[in-house]
């Protein structure tokens, strides 16, 4: 792929939820499957947008694997760095979108061919050929090996000056009784654009207030930092606070949200947006995964790259 804009790295997961949503899995007789993971969604929102997008990962030998390259290969997503690990399987995991509403997930991923991976696996020179290299903090906390990587992969996106974006992502289910703190620090000291929910920035920079979130960019590599929630998201740099709203709208299944979040705003920046564009792009690309099934935003198209400022498609 000549040219690649935005590389990812991440695990890969096969996704499988009762066909009717709301049923649970223990009633379903009829289920769909789908393939997820924060990289994986972030990488298909940005190719469904016109970019040039790699993702690496490891993944089994087995259906899951296969189902995942074929789908992101169709969906223009390179997959030429993709590493096949013939011993140990993809990982899953069994998805309720509960009837009142939230989820319940339910994954199988120890052990997984992703959590075994180190950045011996994969070509570096090709994971940082792109002008943004996009990394999440899930990988630092599936695994030792998964925590190097990323770590490993981060500091060499400094020293080469690729734009690195982190959505730092914290998983309580991953992270245990361990300190988030430590465990993420390789990545938030390092990113230039540091993606976190308001809990998250509570949990790793002890404040989601804008203000004092802006202050902290000066002891960060960071430009800008990305906090966000189901309400909206503000956009944080030194020299100025730009918030968006989420819109009202019906909300079908909340995965990938985030993710969605942030493959618009690195479509924008890729771009030369301004930081308000940018968040509107984000904003839009988040609730097209909100108000879809599946878990990254399937409604989104290369259209989206000309939303003008009030929110209007400009079709041009
Ligand atoms: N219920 C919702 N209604 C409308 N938009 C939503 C909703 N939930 C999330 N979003 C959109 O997705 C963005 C990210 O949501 P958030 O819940 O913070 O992400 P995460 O997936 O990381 O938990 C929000 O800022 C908003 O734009
Ligand atoms: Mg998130």
């Amino acid at each position: 792929m000549p040219d690649i804009e935005v590389v990812t790295v991440g695990e890969l997961l096969g996704v499988v939820e009762p066909l009717d949503l709301g049923s649970r899995l223990e009633s379903a007789v009829l289920l769909q499957q789908f393939i997820g993971g924060t990289e994986v969604n972030v990488a298909l929102t940005l190719a469904r947008l016109g970019h040039r997008v790699g993702w690496a990962g490891a993944v089994g030998d087995d259906p899951f694997g296969r189902l995942g390259i074929r789908t992101l290969r169709g969906e223009g997503v390179d997959v030429s760095r993709v590493v096949v690990n013939g011993s140990a399987p993809t990982g899953v995991y069994f998805k309720e979108v509960l009837a009142l509403g939230g989820l319940d997930n339910h994954p199988y991923r120890a052990g997984s061919a992703a959590s075994l991976a180190t950045h011996h696996d994969f070509d570096t020179d090709y994971l940082l050929s792109g002008r943004v290299l996009h990394l999440s903090g899930i990988t630092a906390l599936i695994s030792t090996a998964g925590h190097e990587c990323v770590t490993y992969l981060a500091d060499q996106a400094r020293r080469r000056g690729v734009h690195l974006s982190v959505d730092v992502n914290v998983r309580r289910r991953l992270l245990r009784d361990r300190d988030a703190g430590e465990l993420l620090a390789p990545l938030v000291r390092a990113a230039d654009t540091l993606f976190l929910s308001r809990s998250e920035a509570v949990l790793l920079l002890s404040t989601e207030e804008p203000t004092r979130l802006q202050a902290l960019l000066r002891s960060l590599a960071a430009t800008t930092i990305l906090v966000h929630d189901q309400r909206g998201a503000c956009a944080i740099t030194e020299q100025r606070i730009d918030r968006i709203d989420a819109r009202a709208v019906d909300v079908v299944d909340p995965t990938g949200a985030g993710d969605a979040l942030v493959a618009g705003y690195l479509s924008g920046w890729l771009e030369d947006a301004s930081v308000a564009d940018c968040l509107q792009r984000a904003e839009h690309c988040a609730a097209h995964a909100v108000t879809s099934r599946g878990d990254n935003a399937v409604g989104v198209t290369r259209i989206l790259r000309h939303i003008s400022c009030d929110g209007e498609v400009d079709a041009r």
